[in-house]
């Protein structure tokens, strides 16, 4: 099988739109001088702003070539109970198979926190662009929905922010491979959210603990 993130492994290491955002510098104040996972942690953005934070970090990712600690899938973290202080997820549980069984992961590992931030649900014409954009997007989920997540796994979320992003779109798209009579659809499907050549979206940020 093809491992299309391993292909991609350098563009989201290099991605401007990662390397930045208010999700990492809330991550940074929440999580300062704990011990940390960070799953799906693709380029690495998160845990190299939690290790100046004085965090000790532990990456893992399903994709081997975006080289993490360890080689796993959100939904099926092979650490004991509380191993961790805290577990963070950044821009990736809108690839999950099954983000509800990642939180009661998540929520098993940690003594302490949960920090989850991603792109909310962009209705259906954006879901759409999404997926064209990338068939490995299976779908961006609502603040409700999130917060559904969370009480399922028993944790209760203590603070959430809603940051609007602005995403450079050619790159945006690049970063996916999406070319040609895709690209033109896509930018069709997200003419509302375009705006001087980039795409607006809200991403929800949250921070939850065991009930
Ligand atoms: C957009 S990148 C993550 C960005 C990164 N967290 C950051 O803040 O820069 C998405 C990552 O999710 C990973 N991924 C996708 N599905 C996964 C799963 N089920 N379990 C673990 N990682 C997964 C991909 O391999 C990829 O590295």
């Amino acid at each position: 099988m093809t491992d299309v993130w391993s292909e991609r492994a350098d563009a989201y290491r290099e991605s401007e739109a990662h390397r930045q955002g208010r999700d990492l510098e809330l991550f940074a104040e929440w999580a300062a001088g704990k011990t940390v996972l960070d799953v799906a942690t693709g380029g690495g953005h998160v845990a190299a702003r939690l290790r100046e934070a004085g965090c000790q970090v532990v990456t893992c990712d399903s994709a081997p070539g975006m080289q993490p600690d360890v080689i796993c899938r959100a939904e099926d973290l092979p650490f004991a109970d509380a191993s961790f202080g805290v577990v963070t997820c950044r821009v990736a549980a809108h690839h999950f198979e099954d983000p509800a069984a990642a939180v009661q992961e998540f929520a098993r590992v940690i003594s302490d926190l949960v920090l989850v931030a991603d792109n909310l649900y962009l209705g259906d014409a954006g879901e759409e662009a999404d997926r064209l954009r990338d068939p490995t997007h299976v779908r961006n989920y609502s603040e409700d929905e999130w917060r559904g997540f969370f009480e399922q796994a028993g944790l209760e979320v203590e603070a959430f922010e809603r940051e609007a992003k602005r995403i450079d779109l050619e790159p945006w798209l690049a970063r996916a491979g999406c070319v040609g009579e895709e690209a033109v659809r896509v930018k069709e499907l997200l003419r509302d959210r375009i705006e001087d050549g980039r795409v607006r979206v809200d991403r929800g940020i949250f921070k939850a603990r065991h009930r």
